[in-house]
C-alpha cells in the first residue's frame, strides 16, 4: 500500500487560487458587515421583529423601467430660491408644473419650508409604506407593520384616530389639497408630519397663503369648501413639486398633458403618492389601494366612511386605469402590496 500523507498534496497553484479564495471571503464578509442591508441579501435569514431587507437604490433601479430617466435631481418639494434668485422656468401650469402662478407661489414658499427632514436624510435605505384609504384596511391588523417603516405616507383627511389597529399612528408624510385638507390635522397627524399639498389650481395657493399669513378667506373657487381655519404649524407645510404629477399622467397613465384643457382626468393623490414614493424611497409598500369590484357595488371604498365608487364618476379621475398601472408597477416589483390588490 502506498501510504498518504496527511493532508492533500496541494501544488503552487493551487495555493495561489486559496489564496486568492481567501481573501474573496474577507472582503466579503468584511463588506457585508460594513452595509448591514447587503449583509441580509447576502446571507438571508429572516430575523423576527427585524425590518423587511432594504436595498439601495433597488425602487430607482426598477421605476426606471416605467419613468424611463426621469430625473432624480428633481427636488421632492418646491424651493423659495428657485422662485426667487433663478426664475426656474416651468413648461406647464397647473396641475403639472408652475407657470403662471410663480407669483402667488413664492409668497407661499417664502412662509414654509422645503427641506426634507434630517431624520429621512440620513437614513441610509428608505423604507416607505403608501397608505391607501381604501376599505381593504379594515380589520387588517396593519396597524403595527405600517408603524415599522421608516417612512409612512398618508393621504388626504384619512384618520388614524379609532383606527390604529388597522392603519397604524405614524405619519411622516400626508399629502392633501385644500378640499381633502382635514379640518382638524392636529388630531390625526404627529407634530412632526409633513404637510405636503399638492397644488391642482391657483386657488390652492390662494387658500394656503390666506391661512399661513391670516389674510382674507377666499371661499369661492372650490369644489368643496376646504377650512377656513386651520391650526397648522407652517414649517410643517410643504409644497409638492408638480413633477411628480407630470411623471405620474405621462409615464403611468398615458395622459397627454400638453393639452391640458382638453383632458379632464388626473392621477389621484393615492397615484401621486406612489409616484412621489418611488423617488424617494429605496423601497416601497403600498396597503389600502383598491376599490371594490363590480360584484360588491355597495360596498365603501373607505375604510373610515360610507361613500360608494359611484362617487368617484364625476370626480376627474380613472380607478380602472389607475388600477392597470398599479397591476404594472406591482409585476415588475417597482411596489409590493400588502393588502390584497
Ligand atoms: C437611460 O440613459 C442611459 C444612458 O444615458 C441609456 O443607455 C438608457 O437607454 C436610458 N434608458 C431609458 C429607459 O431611456
Ligand atoms: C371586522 O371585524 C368585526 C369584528 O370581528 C366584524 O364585526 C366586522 O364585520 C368586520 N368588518 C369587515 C369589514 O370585515
Ligand atoms: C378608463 O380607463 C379604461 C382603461 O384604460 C378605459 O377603458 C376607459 O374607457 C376609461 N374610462 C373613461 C371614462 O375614460
Ligand atoms: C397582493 O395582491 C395579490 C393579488 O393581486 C394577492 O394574491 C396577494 O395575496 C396580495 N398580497 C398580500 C400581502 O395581501
Amino acid at each position: 500500500m502506498i501510504s498518504k500523507s496527511p493532508l492533500p498534496c496541494v501544488r503552487p497553484a493551487g495555493w495561489k487560487l486559496l489564496a486568492t479564495l481567501a481573501l474573496v471571503l474577507v472582503v466579503m464578509v468584511w463588506y457585508s458587515i460594513s452595509r448591514e442591508d447587503r449583509y441580509i441579501e447576502l446571507f438571508y435569514f429572516p430575523i423576527p421583529g427585524k425590518k423587511e431587507p432594504c436595498l439601495q437604490g433597488e425602487a430607482e433601479r426598477i421605476a426606471s423601467k416605467l419613468f424611463g430617466n426621469y430625473s432624480r435631481e428633481q427636488p421632492v418639494f418646491l424651493q423659495l430660491k428657485d422662485y426667487f434668485w433663478v426664475k426656474t422656468p416651468s413648461a406647464y401650469e397647473l396641475p403639472y408644473g408652475t407657470k403662471g402662478s410663480e407669483d402667488l407661489l413664492l409668497r407661499v414658499l417664502a412662509v414654509t419650508s422645503y427641506s426634507v427632514p434630517e431624520s429621512i436624510q440620513s437614513l441610509k435605505c428608505r423604507r416607505c409604506v403608501v397608505v391607501g384609504n381604501g376599505h381593504r384596511l379594515r380589520n387588517s391588523s396593519l396597524g403595527e407593520a405600517i408603524n415599522k417603516y421608516d417612512v409612512v405616507i398618508r393621504l388626504n383627511s384619512a384618520p388614524v384616530a379609532g383606527y390604529e389597529h388597522d392603519v397604524g399612528s405614524k405619519t411622516t408624510m400626508r399629502l392633501f389639497y385644500p378640499e381633502s385638507a382635514h379640518f382638524n390635522p392636529k388630531v390625526e397627524d404627529n407634530p412632526d408630519t409633513l404637510l405636503v399639498m399638492v397644488a391642482f389650481k391657483a386657488m390652492d395657493f390662494h387658500w394656503i397663503e390666506s391661512i399661513l399669513s391670516d389674510k382674507k378667506r377666499v371661499r369661492k373657487g372650490f369644489w368643496k369648501q376646504p377650512p377656513l381655519i386651520w391650526d397648522v404649524n407652517p414649517k410643517q407645510i410643504r409644497i409638492l413639486n408638480p413633477f411628480f404629477m407630470e411623471i405620474a399622467a405621462d409615464k403611468l397613465l398615458g395622459l397627454p398633458i400638453q393639452q391640458p384643457y382638453k383632458i379632464k382626468q388626473k392621477p389621484t393623490t393615492g397615484l401621486l403618492a406612489i409616484t412621489l414614493a418611488l423617488h424617494l424611497c429605496d423601497l416601497v409598500h403600498i396597503a389600502g389601494f383598491g376599490y371594490p369590484d363590480a360584484h360588491h357595488k355597495k360596498q365603501s371604498i373607505h375604510y373610515y366612511e360610507y361613500i360608494t365608487l359611484k362617487s368617484m364618476v364625476w370626480s376627474g379621475h380613472n380607478v380602472s386605469q389607475e388600477a392597470l398601472a398599479i397591476k404594472r408597477m406591482l409585476e415588475i416589483g417597482a411596489v409590493k402590496n400588502l393588502t390584497y390588490f
